[in-house]
């Protein structure tokens, strides 16, 4: 297994992962991936800027991926005046659980402190364990709740949003 930051030559890996980790229907509010043209897209706007942003590799397969995003740069706002970083992640069924999501999360906050961020934040179901353990196991805390929402598998949950401040 390897970690390494994210390439543009990743892109149709990459889709593939997010169309995986959607099709369950389980842990993310869409059920697609996004447009490859519009990830393209997204890719080219980023790496430029080194931003956090790295896969994890098994055997040359593409099985993980982490990113950290600064609000500012997706657009987002939430009245405080500052920049925060905005993490998403995901790694494939049948890798879970054998510590990738944890090396991932080391190499990406690692980095994040580097850029000087001063605070990560993230959305999580309540329903989705595996990820509340591994963010809480990095500090990450409860910081509120969301409105429930219905996902594409039909079941109601509660997003809630988690912050962890980088000292
Ligand atoms: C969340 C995710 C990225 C974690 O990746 P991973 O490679 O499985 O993570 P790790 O193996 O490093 O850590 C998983 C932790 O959850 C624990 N865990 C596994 N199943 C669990 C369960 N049912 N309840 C509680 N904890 C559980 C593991 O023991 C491990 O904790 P530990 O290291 O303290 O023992 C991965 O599960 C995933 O891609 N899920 C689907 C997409 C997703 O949920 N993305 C995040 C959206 S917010």
């Amino acid at each position: 297994m390897s970690i390494r930051k994210l390439r543009i030559s990743d892109i149709e890996a990459l889709h593939r992962l997010f169309a995986e980790v959607s099709a369950e229907g389980e842990f993310l509010l869409r059920a697609e991936a996004p447009p490859i043209e519009q990830m393209r897209a997204m890719l080219l706007r980023s790496l430029p800027l080194d931003l956090p942003q790295f896969v994890a590799e098994v055997e040359s397969d593409l099985v993980g991926s982490i990113e950290v995003f600064p609000a500012s740069f997706c657009g987002m706002k939430d009245g405080s005046g500052e920049d925060f970083g905005v993490l998403g992640m995901q790694v494939k069924k049948a890798h879970r659980n054998r510590g990738l999501g944890g090396n991932l999360m080391e190499v990406a906050l690692e980095h994040c402190r580097r850029l000087d961020m001063r605070r990560v934040e993230l959305t999580v179901l309540k329903s989705n364990a595996t990820a509340i353990r591994l963010y809480e196991r990095f500090a990450f805390r409860w910081l509120t709740d969301l409105p429930p929402v219905t996902l594409p598998n039909g079941r109601t949950d509660q997003p809630q949003k988690m912050r962890l401040l980088l000292g």
